[in-house]
């Protein structure tokens, strides 16, 4: 059986179990959970990544995997699921990347609170991964909504993530406001039975 090293508050493994539950594998993958931190990572990631980051997919054929890119689109060619479509993969994986990228923004700031001595913190480094955050909430309510409302992919599920991290992590910072197309578009999405079965919690 494959093995997924994570963590349910990440939202990169949560964009692989949503992978996972959308393409009907999710009996075939044991979660090892990991509490793990960028100045602390847990035994499990260090030995499955030399990045030693989760989400890592360890396989008993074949190599462990990571990233969270790698890994979604492994399961998608097993499953042939069809949700990087080969007609439009590169608008997929852009997509996929904008949201990855949001959600790297988003964990870092957490990171900073969380992990650096107060005294060390810096509000102007914090501000600018909120620009970043910015930077790509504007983009998907301007540029991608269209493919966001077309037939599902790894795309979307990515982004719903990225957005499910912002509610649970950086609730307060209002990003709905101004971005209505992707607050009813989240809406919709968050109602999937996979987003439901894998919203963090705690
Ligand atoms: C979090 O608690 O926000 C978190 C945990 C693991 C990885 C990324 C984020």
């Amino acid at each position: 059986m494959m093995q997924l090293v994570g963590n349910p508050a990440s939202p990169f493994v949560r964009k692989v179990r949503v992978m996972l539950l959308e393409t009907g594998q999710e009996d075939e993958v044991e979660m090892i959970t990991a509490a793990t931190s960028p100045t602390n990572p847990a035994p499990e990631a260090v030995a499955a990544n030399p990045i030693k980051k989760i989400p890592a997919l360890i396989r008993p054929e074949g190599c462990t995997l990571y990233d969270s890119r790698v890994i979604t689109r492994y399961l998608d060619a097993r499953a042939d699921a069809g949700l990087y479509k080969e007609t439009r993969v590169w608008e997929v994986l852009t997509l996929e990347a904008t949201a990855d990228g949001l959600m790297d923004a988003a964990v870092l700031m957490v990171y900073e609170g969380r992990v650096r001595p107060e005294n060390m913190q810096y509000e102007g480094w914090i501000d600018a991964q909120w620009g970043k955050v910015e930077g790509a909430l504007d983009a998907l309510e301007s540029r991608w909504m269209s493919h966001l409302r077309g037939p599902l992919d790894a795309g979307q599920i990515a982004v719903g993530c990225a957005l499910g991290y912002l509610d649970f992590r950086h609730g307060e910072r209002n990003w709905r406001k101004g971005r209505g197309a992707l607050d009813d578009w989240f809406a919709a999405f968050s109602q999937r039975e996979s987003m439901v079965a894998t919203q963090p919690a705690g």
